[in-house]
């Protein structure tokens, strides 16, 4: 029997997409396979090689587009006069959602053009985002010269560059799109083949956008649902490769069979039976057989996810469980209607402090034995959505927490457009709007502070200051203040001169001075100043005692900030 087996480990990838190494384990996709390599050839042979891959989630599009379509392709001789086929795979939420920065490294991997690296090209991964940048496909034309040299004159190479969940990109600023779509179309120019993924319900939205326009009708391939014998490919090759048997009840029927019924019934049924199947793996018997009875203990098809989950988060200190809000509003964003369907969203992993109790939830969902959550190259998500539409508890804490999550969302694009700009005066511009945005944006930080990223808190105080004094206070007032105090830790010095309103008695006692018309001008500037938080007295509970007791004013942090910034000569 060991013979036979020609996979060790797990041969079923859980909620992960397949990638191009696990083409051998990929099984019943064989029709729609054949029909999108000929689509792209037809697109091709049209010069519009772009071809647009749609579907309900998960209905298989990455893993289809990654295990079936690029090993096709890599297979010489497959794509009539394709001798190699190279290819980079991007998804627009890379390199910290820049995608054209994060195609031209793509190029330089193993299974791209690293003769872009090699003599006599020596370009490197920044040379080329520039070109691409620019329209320019010199280099990449070079790179697929330098591929030509190792084939016989028959054969000529072939670029593939897959845009993997297209969705992303509509959550992108306009320059880095339009980056993105030069670069891409530049290259379909050249003969590269341009394939994307995207989610049957953004296709509407793409369509909009300036990229959507690329994709023409003819090249758009609608991935269906597996049929049932698809099924029973998906759920027994693998097993039969890995050398696993099934378990059969008491009627007879094998737990293969019972599989491919239920997930003929659920429409959403791909990511619950990777889940159930990787699942079963881990709690295979000795013989290698996948059980009945671990298969009821996890809940069946629809519960699997969910009771593993539950049961994760059980076994968890309370610390932890209550980090939940917090881990899900990092990793999941909610659309704007009232139906929008959560979608996964990626983190960086550094924003769970290490050993905080959110931290502790993170790890324990990672777990290779949980997979629930996936990390790479610092970065963490769902590992599918089901994630979150079909554990309950999640489920039910995104539809309480909607709202905040709606708002972080907007909160978080507006904090990264904002920490882009330079120019102070133009950074002061993009403070929220005192009103609704910046009074739901403080409620917000008084009861979500855990979930907010730095740059959400800085922008939510830096406009609650700043506002607040923009409506009192110029330019001009501003320039003004900062003359009266040398340095931005300079005591102002006051006396009762500076205020003009006494009490009756006051105005009896000699001792006090007479109020000084100078004086009193300053001394009205250094009070609005102090409404806008700017300037405060010391010692003196109001700038009133602080004149009439002789103590003196400073600066605040605002006030210094701004202090620093007239001095700079950006005021
Ligand atoms: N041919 C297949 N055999 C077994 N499992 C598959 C197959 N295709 C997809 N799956 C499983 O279905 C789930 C979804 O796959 P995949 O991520 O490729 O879908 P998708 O349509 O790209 O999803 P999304 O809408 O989230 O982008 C994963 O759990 C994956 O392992
Ligand atoms: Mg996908």
């Amino acid at each position: 029997m060991d013979a036979e087996i020609k996979w060790t480990g797990s041969p079923f990838r859980g909620l992960a997409s397949y990638g191009v190494d696990d083409a051998p384990i990929f099984f019943g996709r064989t029709r729609a396979q054949l029909r999108l390599r000929a689509l792209l050839e037809d697109r091709a042979a049209a010069k519009r090689p772009w071809v647009l891959v749609t579907g309900t989630s998960g209905s298989g599009k990455s893993s289809l587009v990654l295990a079936g379509l690029l090993a096709d392709v890599r297979k010489p001789g497959l794509v009539a006069g394709v001798g190699e086929a190279r290819f980079v795979v991007v998804r627009p939420s890379d390199a910290g959602g820049d995608p054209l920065r994060a195609l031209a490294r793509g190029l330089f991997g193993e299974k791209g053009l690293p003769e872009l690296a090699s003599p006599p090209l020596l370009y490197n991964p920044e040379q080329i985002g520039r070109l691409l940048a620019a329209g320019s496909v010199r280099a990449v034309a070079q790179g697929l010269a330098a591929v030509q040299t190792q084939l016989s004159e028959h054969y000529r190479p072939l670029l593939v560059v897959v845009v993997d969940q297209l969705e992303e990109l509509l959550r992108l600023s306009a320059p880095r799109c339009d980056e993105l779509v030069v670069a891409l179309e530049s290259l379909s120019a050249a003969g590269v083949w341009i394939v994307a993924t995207i989610r049957a319900d953004f296709v509407e939205e793409l369509d909009r956008h300036t990229l959507g326009r690329r994709f023409d009708d003819e090249g758009r391939f609608l991935l269906g649902l597996p049929t049932y014998r698809e099924l029973g490919q998906i759920i027994t090759r693998p097993a039969a490769l890995a050398g696993l048997s099934w378990d059969t009840d008491e009627t007879g029927m094998g737990l293969d069979e019972e599989l491919q019924r239920a997930a003929l019934r659920d429409p959403a049924a791909l990511p619950l039976l990777g889940y159930v199947l990787e699942q079963l793996w881990h709690r295979r018997r000795s013989n290698g057989a996948l059980a009945f009875e671990a298969y009821r203990a996890l809940g069946a098809l629809e519960g699997a996810i969910g009771r593993r989950a539950e049961e994760v988060f059980q076994t968890l200190p309370e610390a932890a469980q209550l980090a939940l809000p917090e881990v899900l509003a990092r990793l999941a964003i909610v659309g704007q209607g009232d139906n929008a369907r959560p979608v996964a969203e990626s983190a960086a992993i550094d924003r769970f402090d290490d050993e905080s109790p959110a931290r502790v939830l993170v790890d324990a969902l990672l777990a290779p034995d949980a997979r629930l959550l996936v990390a790479s190259e610092g970065t963490i998500r769902v590992a599918h959505e089901a994630v979150l539409t079909h554990w309950p508890r999640a489920a039910a804490q995104l539809e309480t927490d909607r709202r905040d999550i709606q708002l972080i969302v907007r909160l978080r694009e507006h904090a990264h457009r904002w920490l882009a700009i330079e120019d102070e005066q133009q950074r002061l511009s993009l403070l929220l709007a005192p009103g609704l945005p910046l009074t739901e944006a403080e409620d917000l930080l008084a009861h979500r502070r855990d979930a907010l990223d730095d740059e959400i808190v800085e922008l939510i105080e830096q406009s609650a200051l700043l506002r607040r004094e923009h409506r009192t206070v110029s330019v001009d007032q501003l320039r003004e203040l900062t003359k009266h105090f040398a340095s931005p830790h300079d005591r102002f010095q006051l006396d009762p001169s500076f205020e003009s309103e006494r009490t009756r008695e006051q105005l009896e006692d000699a001792s006090i001075p007479p109020p000084d018309l100078a004086h009193t001008v300053v001394f009205r500037l250094l009070q609005e100043c102090v409404m806008a938080n700017l300037v405060r007295p010391v010692d003196a509970p109001h700038m009133w005692h602080a004149a009439m007791l002789r103590k003196s004013c400073e600066l605040t942090p605002l006030g210094k900030y701004y202090w620093r910034l007239v001095a700079d000569g950006k005021l």
